[in-house]
């Protein structure tokens, strides 16, 4: 069985510290670290100004850094061979690719923004799965921004923590080419431990969540499916276009206002179904929210599923993987279980008593041996903090 372990943040960090010396041979001033997310429910509603409910995964990433005494930049990884060298001008749209826009990204975005931003050598290393729909983009973003925000001298207080978040945000979607919403940054940047994070996008608001899962003897399994899945091409940005048009024909400037029976009016089937995800995956939010407050665990996990069957027939961004997760996991014990994130792959998230957390990762393997899917990779989560730096 495939079990991804967080690691440990103290050796994870001396482990970046010395790839940092290794790679640049000097010592790091810094390191941050900052955490990839799960996404218990409200999937693809950031966009359309509506709720989410994300929890910080004990995976993060690491980032070493340290001032130059000119303007370049330098962005290594103990997991890549390239390193990426400019200025930051340089690193803005056009300018840094592959995984190291996200990072460099964040220090063009930080500069445009009117933060000081200095020449920095920068190296990252993690624990967070790429591309496994577990937001490692964000938590690259989140640990390069809070390193150089401290760098900088700058408090990390909520008012430099939600000033952050939009300047990730323009990595992504500008540098990046992802043209996604704002729940993976905000998570990562606000998060608290043992909660889940509600994320209001119509009035950008947030509020913490208590989940008090160890006392209901519960544990969140999250199931890498290993189906590759990447933001900037195709499938998610075609899911933000549908949404907008339903929207226009809804004559709403956002889908968060929407009414379900004029959704249900709609002539066109395709903005018909689009639409009728986001506008019911807000209710089941907000019911998740009022169901965990009473700790009706039950009633969460009929909300995921539910969740997971509108991704799967309206909103189409599942695969046969995430699917087989979904109903073994079930099958096997699990109150409830979807897939989470972007989509098209990624990982499912599942609601396991702790009793039966051996036996649902059990059968899933075995599912997945049955159905000639490659062996997925399971990862257990304790909802962790946010960004922070590491002593
Ligand atoms: C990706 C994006 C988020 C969000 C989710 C879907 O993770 O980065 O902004 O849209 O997909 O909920």
């Amino acid at each position: 069985m495939a079990f991804l372990d967080p690691g440990d943040p103290v050796e994870l960090s001396s482990a970046t510290r010395a790839g940092f010396r290794a790679r640049y041979g000097a010592d790091a001033a810094l390191v941050a670290r900052a955490p990839g997310r799960v996404n218990l429910i409200g999937e693809h509603t950031d966009y359309n100004a509506g709720l989410c409910l994300p929890v910080a995964l004990p995976h993060a990433t690491y980032a070493a850094v340290a001032r130059r005494a000119d303007d370049r930049v330098r962005v290594a990884s103990l997991e890549a061979d390239d390193t990426w060298e400019g200025t930051i001008a340089g690193a803005g749209p056009g300018g840094a690719t592959g995984w190291a826009a996200y990072a460099a990204g964040v220090l063009w975005a930080m500069r445009e923004a009117g933060h000081d931003v200095p020449g920095v050598d920068v190296l990252v290393h993690g624990t967070v799965p790429l591309g496994a729909g577990l937001s490692s983009s964000a938590a690259l973003e989140c640990s390069v921004a809070v390193a150089v925000a401290a760098l900088t001298g700058r408090e990390l207080d909520l008012e430099t923590r939600r000033a952050l978040v939009p300047l990730c945000m323009r990595a992504e979607s500008e540098v990046a080419g992802a043209p996604t919403g704002g729940m993976d940054q905000t998570v990562a940047l606000l998060a608290e431990p043992g909660t889940a994070l509600l994320l209001d996008f119509g009035d950008d608001s947030n509020r913490a969540v208590p989940l008090g899962l160890e006392d209901a003897e519960l544990t969140l399994l999250v199931t890498d499916t290993r189906v590759s899945h990447a933001l900037h091409d195709g499938g998610y940005g075609d899911r933000r276009a549908e949404c907008e048009a339903a929207a226009a024909a809804l004559g709403v400037a956002s889908l968060r206002e929407a009414e379900l029976s004029a959704v249900e009016a709609l002539d066109d089937d395709l903005l018909r179904r689009r639409a009728r995800h986001i506008v019911t995956e807000n209710d089941r939010v907000a019911a998740t929210v009022t169901a965990l407050g009473e700790g009706d665990w039950n009633a969460v996990g009929r909300l995921l599923l539910a969740s997971h069957v509108s991704m799967r027939d309206d909103f189409e961004i599942s695969c046969d993987e995430l699917d087989t997760v979904v109903t073994t996991a079930v099958e096997a014990g699990a109150l409830g279980s979807r897939m989470t994130g972007g989509g098209f792959g990624g990982s499912a998230v599942s609601l396991v008593p702790l009793a039966r957390l051996d036996a649902v990762m059990r059968a899933v393997d075995t599912a997945f041996v049955a159905a000639g899917f490659r062996p997925p990779a399971h990862l257990q989560v304790d909802p962790a903090a946010r960004a922070e730096l590491v002593p």
